[in-house]
């Protein structure tokens, strides 16, 4: 709708748009950086390079959003030959079929268990749509309407009354307003009286502010391109707590974990190579040992290895992403405390933290897992030796 044709109270847009600061560049040593500057050149490039139709509002076609999700080849793209690195490991249908979702008129919802990539996956669907992935609300069992819509700046509000100058917008408020996509993490987390307000805003695409009565903002429409992908963990709160009407307006997709080893083993060795750069920190990751780590978390997290051994699953988390994070512990242990090689040692020594947290009937499954398994392994391999023999450390 052009700004000509609308009527006055609904033409607020482009003034909420004008007043909006412009978002500040991230400092250069930010902790983590969203992937729309972490990969700010591979999006240039896709951007340059793309021939395909573009969806209203988007910033690239869903052609080279993919590509951004799921890699390039080795030739790269464009004249420069930017090679655009594989990020989402695993399923491509299923990121196919995310995109497909976000350009109709249904929200995205990635549900799964904990650590398969949901959030990292919203993030880069949003980088490359929009050029954003930082319009996020944090589902909890606190969040409150307002701040999903939009809240108010009390000095103003007493000073002035409700005006557009006092309305403090909320991550979805400037998603619709900006066309752009707007991240719910963890939506199941929140009440749902309180998911139900995404039910208007999802079917109409409009977001009311009744207390500017019939003045310049009190309707927002969402400008082409907004849409909304909503995460949920089938561990914490599932979603069969969500109202059928809000079902209802979004398109389930199930994120599952790796089942491929051999993919599994370079996401892990790629990640933490990446994570080891982040830090500043060098490190000799063997893919061997790595491999012993991946093989472990597969075996724990399905019940059952390669030889048809079944074995008791712990009840706590063996994702892939806890999977990066004991290898790039592991790394950083041998980096400052040891040599600089990562072994079987320090692995096992990240495995505590992170598998034996809270429940002791885990730390009795791993320690089994380690005389029935590891241990027949090691009368062959000298890597699952190495393994074996570090399985004292396990003991708290
Ligand atoms: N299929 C995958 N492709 C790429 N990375 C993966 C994949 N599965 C797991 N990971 C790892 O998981 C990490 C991101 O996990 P993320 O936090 O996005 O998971 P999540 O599903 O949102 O978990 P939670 O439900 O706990 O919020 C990535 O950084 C990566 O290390
Ligand atoms: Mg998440």
């Amino acid at each position: 709708m052009s700004g000509g044709h609308c009527p006055p109270d609904i033409c607020v847009r482009d003034h909420m748009a004008k007043s909006t600061p412009k978002p500040t560049p991230p400092p250069t040593d930010a902790a983590r950086l969203p992937p729309e500057v972490r990969f700010a050149d591979e999006l240039a490039a896709l951007a340059a390079a793309d021939a395909h139709a573009r969806p209203p509002g988007w910033r690239l076609s869903p052609q080279a959003v993919r590509t951004f999700v799921l890699g390039s080849d080795e030739k790269g793209i464009g004249q420069g030959g930017v090679v655009v690195r594989r990020k989402f490991y695993g399923d491509d249908a299923l990121v196919e079929r995310c995109i497909v979702t976000l350009m109709g008129n249904r929200g995205l919802m990635l549900v799964g268990e904990p650590g398969t990539a949901k959030s990292m996956l919203s993030e880069l669907l949003a980088a490359a749509v929009c050029g954003s992935s930082t319009h996020t609300i944090q589902g909890t069992a606190g969040t409150t309407e307002d701040q999903i819509k939009y809240s108010w700046n009390y000095a103003l509000l007493l000073a002035e009354g409700p005006t557009p100058r006092a309305l403090v917008p909320s991550p979805l408020y400037k998603g619709l307003q900006r066309g752009d996509i707007v991240r719910f993490e963890e939506v199941t987390r929140c009440p749902p009286e309180i998911q139900d307000t995404l039910i208007s805003i999802l079917s109409d695409k409009v977001l009311h502010v009744p207390e500017l009565g019939d003045g310049a903002g009190a309707v927002l429409l969402a400008r082409k391109g907004f849409n909304v992908i909503a995460t949920a963990n089938l561990r914490d709160r599932g979603v069969h707590e969500m109202s059928s009407a809000l079902k209802r307006r979004f398109n389930f997709e199930t994120v599952h974990p790796i089942a491929d080893r051999d993919f599994e083993l370079q996401l892990v060795m790629d990640q933490t190579a990446a994570l080891l750069g982040e830090a500043e920190a060098t490190a000799d990751v063997g893919r061997d040992v790595v491999a012993l780590l991946v093989t472990t978390f597969n075996d724990l997290r399905t019940g059952r290895t390669a030889e048809g051994t079944v074995v008791e699953r712990p009840s706590t988390v063996m994702s892939t992403a806890e999977a990066v994070a004991v290898a790039f512990a592991a790394a950083l242990d041998a980096r400052y405390f040891g040599d600089g090689t990562v072994t079987a040692e320090h692995v096992v020594r990240q495995l505590r933290g992170t598998v034996l947290k809270d429940n002791p009937d885990d730390a009795k499954k791993v320690r089994q897992y380690f005389d029935v398994v590891v241990k027949g392994r090691a009368a062959t391999d000298a890597g699952w030796k190495s393994l074996y023999d570090a399985r004292r450390l396990l003991q708290g």
